[in-house]
């Protein structure tokens, strides 16, 4: 093997916010020549700052930087990409209401000076060899997200770039999409470029990088070839403690249908029809999720089902009872719980966290009407902070005081503690870290095995896929195929998401 060539190199990177976050506590990277880097880590990490810090947007508070062996000291990122780095961020840095050519245009002319015909031609060369059409005329704003990544890469490239970071870009993309992209990013390496893929999953790391860069809390846990560690290796690394990263319930024992969803249609606040023909049965004593694109109807389904919006034709049965017309709180008494996807719907920011872990559920609370027993609330809310790690100073205290992470944990302990008959989770371990999505995922698992129903709708493909005992998949607000999560591979899986085939046609 012949070695590598170290085309950056950061050492003793300290960086201290100016309200005092310590987002990066002496930390080196190195990365190559013809290399794909994951920087991997969880929310909070510093993997963005390290990379910003690279690129010359903020500057260390300690640290020296090299790249390509030369001492670099960065005033902006027009110092970086002179000298060869490009970062592709989360939020991209196109200007929406210019067109894709004045966008590639003004990114090329701030670092040299070049004419618009000459970066028209270039960006045509370049995108013909990545196998992409460029829509040079159009709008900004009028293109979707994974085309305005490509643009950005584009950008990157036509500037000569040598280095290319990219925060998270998997996260805005359909897995067709993010094939698309590996394989993009694959020849750009084997053309000799540094890719440095900034990513919090796992699976995506070792799936496409050749090194991998575990941080936790601002702290290199270790740098390591990525063939030769295991996923749960990195998972250890990342949390800093033994995780379980597989976990599966036994068989499941379905018992009588506890929530029934007939030729429903629903319709978006925009009077769009979101949900076309939805039919489905959850028994009890079963996990039943749903996988889908966001914006495939699956918020609407599961707002129908939980009273928040009315059904346009079709009938939603809870546990045995037409719930149709019925008001949210009249559903809670059938035995229908509902985690919802946004904390703007489920949790009260202003009202602390006991108010808030009685909410849904004051009947269980009140001696007599509306007099509730607070005793009785305070402790069922500190055991929700308990189990769910819910990190805090005092019950007292708003709910918007909290992090969005430990607002996720208490609206989820909440629901969960419930022991509910019924429960609907619309993604419910976003944003949480890797322990505590485990352990809420044990407790869904937990749930059903004493017998309640769950209906599970999440983005986080491998969670539908260990937890279900039936998965559907939703496309274009109908669901477009039904079976056991071992008859779904991965590959399968995307291309009924993406209605590239339909149920039955393989
Ligand atoms: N501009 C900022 N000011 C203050 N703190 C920040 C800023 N940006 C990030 N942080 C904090 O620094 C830490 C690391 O953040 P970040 O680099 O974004 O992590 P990651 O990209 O791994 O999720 C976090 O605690 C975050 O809240
Ligand atoms: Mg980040």
């Amino acid at each position: 093997m012949t070695p590598r060539e170290t085309t950056v190199f950061m050492k003793g990177i300290v960086k201290v916010y100016p309200d005092g976050t310590q987002a990066l506590k002496g930390v080196d990277f190195e990365a190559s020549k013809g290399e794909i880097h994951a920087l991997l880590g969880e929310n909070g990490a510093g993997k963005t700052t390290l990379m910003r810090i690279l690129y010359g947007e903020i500057k260390p508070t300690k640290g020296e930087i090299y790249v390509f062996g030369e001492k670099a000291t960065f005033k902006s990122p027009r110092d970086a990409l002179r000298t060869g780095i490009a970062m592709v961020y989360q939020q991209f840095s196109l200007i929406p209401s210019l067109t894709v050519a004045e966008n590639i245009y003004l990114a090329a002319s701030s670092v040299k000076r070049v004419s618009l015909e000459d970066v028209k031609a270039r960006t045509e060369e370049l995108s013909k060899n990545l196998g992409w059409k460029v829509p040079f005329e159009y709008t900004v704003e009028n293109l979707p997200v994974g085309l305005r990544q490509r643009i950005e890469i584009l950008k990157a490239l036509l500037v000569g770039s040598k280095v290319l970071i990219l925060d998270e870009p998997t996260s805005v993309l359909t897995p067709l999409e993010v094939e698309e992209l590996f394989k993009v990013l694959g020849n750009l390496r084997d053309e000799g470029m540094t890719i440095i893929l900034i990513t919090h999953k796992i699976r995506e790391a070792k799936k496409i990088s050749d090194r991998v860069t575990v941080l936790r809390r601002g702290l290199k846990a270790g740098t390591f070839n990525t063939l030769e560690i295991s996923e749960t290796n990195l998972a250890r690394l990342m949390v800093g403690e033994e995780v379980e990263l597989a976990i599966r319930g036994g068989a499941s024992k379905p018992g009588t249908p506890a929530l029934v969803v007939e030729k429903l249609k629903v319709k978006d606040d925009m009077g769009v029809l979101r949900v076309k023909e939805a039919t489905l049965t959850v028994r009890y004593g079963e996990i039943v999720g749903i996988a889908g694109v966001q914006g495939n109807g699956q918020r609407e389904l599961v707002e129908a089902i939980a009273g928040l919006r009315p059904a346009l034709e079709g009938r939603i049965l809870v546990d045995g009872v037409d719930a149709t017309k019925l008001t949210v709180s009249e559903r809670r008494k059938l035995g229908l719980s509902y985690i919802p996807e946004s904390k703007l719907v489920g949790l009260a920011l202003e009202m602390n966290i006991v108010e808030n872990s009685i909410m849904t559920s004051l009947l269980q609370f009140t001696r007599r009407l509306l007099e509730v027993d607070w005793g009785k609330a305070r402790s069922g809310a500190g055991d929700i902070v308990r189990e769910f790690g819910v990190v805090h100073r005092s019950l007292d205290d708003p709910v918007k005081s909290l992090s969005g992470g430990n607002q996720q944990k208490l609206m989820v302990g909440r629901e969960v503690n419930k022991k509910p008959k019924i429960l609907v989770a619309h993604e419910p371990t976003q944003g949480l870290d890797i322990a505590t999505a485990i352990m809420v995922r044990r407790r869904l698992l937990d749930l059903r095995d004493k017998g309640s129903a769950v209906f599970l709708v999440s983005s986080d493909l491998e969670e539908l896929l260990s937890l279900s005992d039936r998965l559907l998949v939703i496309y274009d607000g109908r669901i477009v195929s039904e079976g056991a999560p071992r008859d779904y591979a991965l590959e399968k899986l995307g291309l009924l998401m993406g209605g590239v085939i339909e149920a039955g046609q393989e």
